[in-house]
């Protein structure tokens, strides 16, 4: 008889979003005239660009044709793709990424949760407390978490707590750590490091010898000047950092699938014989053997995004869920709420008024409002007493939600 992999049921049996989900439609099931509105998960509501949706269709075309027709994709993701996000996403900010340290991927959510298959399980992983729980999930898969206490916080991980006190923005650790997932702007607390800030994480980092895994999946969102849009705008970041991209939140990819991953070539781990070892060329050993490339049709797609109308499209949905982010942050602190975020990130952190548990406040709003918002501490345990509002929704939704919430 096969043996399992025990860490699988250490983890909470259902993943956040899925036990959202599950409450959610046991809800509609019970009233299903009742009209709920989701600002749950950040799933986006709007089309695609259409440049995206015309590059996908020129190239199904492509398809139909002997000459034009292309299988497997490069492991790595297409030249075409990878020069376009490096000019786009890099270059223009004077950041100088090459195309061989640029992975493309079905999306951040994967790669951040695969990234631990080039590390030792020995490693002690820091995380920030709350954070998207892909981060303690897969630590915990692959046996870097130790065992869970009863207030779900695990006995190897080292957590940071975000809270009021801090401005939602972790410390550095008091204990040795070698992977530090950070993830700015966050989710799903909307705080955003500066440059000086997120410098004192590259120098922490270079200092102690860790490397920092950093989630950028909402640097889009980044409305302020002075927070980076990637960690490699901070001098020394190249020895130190991974960085993950994604199209879901910026140009509407959540169902269409497209990410990607930044190794540069100067990050290194430890061998057992204590030789520095380059990620880069792990990465890659890693995809090629278990990642079978983003279809062409999606690359093209992605590609889209930085042509000049994909760039004026994704201007226009970006504006309207950063507006939509500012009504919902307005619309609840005129209702009271105490709440942060919504400025860099398409994420609102809101105080539970009463300080009410998360699940707690969760079950109100679902039965009593008909809204769906994210329990925070489905994010850890400094997430309690705290609900999260995406801002990917309608405008009529968002103002129907407001309306609701205001009335009382
Ligand atoms: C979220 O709501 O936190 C995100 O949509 C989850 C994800 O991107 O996987």
């Amino acid at each position: 008889m096969p043996k399992i992999n025990e860490n699988f049921i250490k983890i909470p049996a259902s993943y956040l979003f899925s036990e959202v989900a599950r409450r959610v439609n046991e809800y509609k099931k019970s009233k299903p005239d009742h009209r709920v509105i989701r600002m749950d998960i950040g799933d986006i509501k709007l089309p695609l660009p259409d440049a995206c949706v015309e590059a996908m269709i020129k190239a199904a075309n492509e398809q139909r044709s002997a000459s034009t027709f292309r299988g497997y994709a490069p492991d790595y993701g297409y030249d075409f793709l990878r020069e376009a996000i490096r000019n786009n996403d890099f270059i223009s900010r004077g950041v100088d990424i090459k195309e061989d340290e640029i992975f493309i991927s079905d999306g951040a959510k994967s790669d951040t949760g695969n990234i631990g298959d080039i590390f030792s399980a020995e490693n002690r992983v820091a995380v920030a407390d709350p954070a998207y729980p892909v981060y303690v999930d897969t630590s915990a898969m692959g046996g870097r978490a130790g065992v869970p206490h009863a207030n779900g916080q695990w006995s190897d991980l080292v957590y940071l707590p975000c809270n009021f006190s801090n401005d939602f923005l972790p410390a550095l650790p008091g204990v040795k750590v070698d992977l530090i997932y950070l993830c700015s702007p966050n989710n799903p607390t909307g705080a955003a490091f500066t440059h000086a800030k997120l410098a004192e994480w590259v120098d922490y980092a270079r200092k102690s010898s860790a490397v920092i895994l950093f989630d950028a999946a909402y640097e889009a969102f980044i409305t302020e000047a002075d927070v980076p849009h990637s960690i490699f705008e901070i001098d020394g970041a190249r020895e130190v950092a991974i960085e993950f991209r994604s199209f879901s939140k910026t140009a509407g990819f959540t169902g269409t699938r497209c990410g990607y991953t930044v190794v540069p070539k100067e990050v290194t781990a430890r061998n057992e014989r204590g030789d520095n070892v380059s990620l880069n060329a792990l990465w890659g050993r890693r995809q090629s053997t278990k990642f079978n490339g983003t279809a062409y049709v999606i690359q093209r797609a992605a590609e889209a995004v930085y042509s000049a109308e994909g760039k004026m499209q994704v201007k226009k949905l970006l504006d309207f869920y950063k507006e939509n982010a500012k009504a919902i942050r307005d619309g609840l602190q005129r209702a009271g709420y105490t709440v942060f975020g919504g400025t860099n990130a398409p994420y609102i952190w809101a105080q539970t008024p009463n300080s009410e548990k998360s699940w707690d406040y969760f079950d109100y709003l679902l039965k009593e409002k008909n809204i769906v918002v994210t329990p925070g501490s489905g994010f850890g345990s400094c997430g309690e007493g705290y609900v999260r509002f995406a801002a990917f929704g309608r405008q009529e939704d968002t103002d129907e939600a407001i309306r609701r919430l205001t009335e009382g």
